[in-house]
């Protein structure tokens, strides 16, 4: 794992870690065939950037509607998407992640909203190793992990060390896979009944095939699979909870969409069955 800083080797791997060599290998493979998941946000206005960070007045809630002047931490949260919009609605952005190609997305989105340069900070890191690294903007007002604590074994040591990255009041939003649909695939199913497989164990190495929408098949790139990690949904509130965070709300779906009218084996249809993703809000206190 990296240390501090830009410390991977030439191919972006440090050391022989197998989580990071997973990592790497995925999202760099991702980003060549422009899969949703590092393409960067288009955002007309702040309006729009709300919309797209805030649909249910969550954030608002907890922070405020005025993001000027505070700092935002984006753990994994490459992309050029999360940070554009945070941008957008006025906060300094620092962002983690350990793909070089995630962060260049920032840096284009950044400017091409011509947003102030002095106020996105990249840093291409493990985030297992936040840490022992004095991010710039710390002590952060929110602290915003998008999808991506599945991809590290223990949650729990990063969970701790994003929590002491944050300001007295601030706020955590912490996205994680639902622990009991990690695994499952829209096609995998018996009628209209989808398919559970594997253990609820904690830590539970998963490698699923990725939904249609992942990306595009007739590009003929091969995409190496999400290696993730089942965290059950007790690891990850207690994890919050004894990081020394309050917890203050929870979402049990979030950024999918739910149609059950839809045809089983959809999309829509899976997710309204099974939402994929849940995210805990919680406030130091
Ligand atoms: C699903 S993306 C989340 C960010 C994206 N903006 C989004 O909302 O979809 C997951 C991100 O986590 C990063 N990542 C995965 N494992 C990581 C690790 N161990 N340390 C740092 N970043 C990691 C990937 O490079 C990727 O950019």
């Amino acid at each position: 794992m990296a240390t501090e800083g830009d410390q991977m080797t030439a191919d972006g791997v440090s050391g022989t870690d197998r989580v990071a060599q997973d990592a790497h290998a995925r999202w760099e493979a991702l980003g060549r065939v422009n899969g949703p998941l590092t393409r960067p946000w288009q955002l007309a206005d702040g309006a729009t950037a709300r919309a797209r960070v805030d649909p249910n007045g969550l954030m608002a809630r907890f922070l405020g509607d005025d993001l000027r002047g505070i700092h935002v931490l984006l753990a994994c949260g490459g992309g050029g998407q999360q940070s554009a919009a945070l941008g957008l609605l006025g906060a300094s952005v620092t962002v983690v992640d350990q793909d070089a190609g995630q962060l260049a997305r920032d840096h284009r989105t950044w400017e091409a909203h011509h947003l102030p340069a002095g106020s996105l900070a990249t840093l291409r890191a493990d985030i297992r190793d936040v840490a022992a690294i004095d991010l710039v903007g710390e002590p952060f007002a929110l602290v915003w992990m998008p999808y991506s604590i599945n991809f590290v074994p223990d949650c729990r040591p990063v969970i701790t060390a994003l929590a002491s990255k944050l300001a007295p009041e601030g706020v955590f939003r912490l996205q994680a896979a639902n622990p009991f649909v990690l695994g499952m695939h829209p096609g995998d199913r018996a009628g209209d009944a989808y398919l559970r497989r594997g253990t609820y164990v904690d830590g539970d190495r998963v490698v699923a095939a990725d939904p249609e929408w992942v990306y595009d098949r007739s590009l003929g790139i091969d995409v190496p699979r999400a290696v993730e990690y089942r965290h059950t949904l007790s690891t990850l509130i207690n994890a919050t909870v004894e990081a020394g965070l309050r917890v203050v709300h929870v979402e049990d779906a979030v950024d999918v969409p739910m149609d059950p009218t839809e045809a089983p084996g959809t999309w829509d249809h899976f997710c309204a069955t099974n939402p994929p993703w849940l995210a805990i809000w919680a406030i130091r206190p």
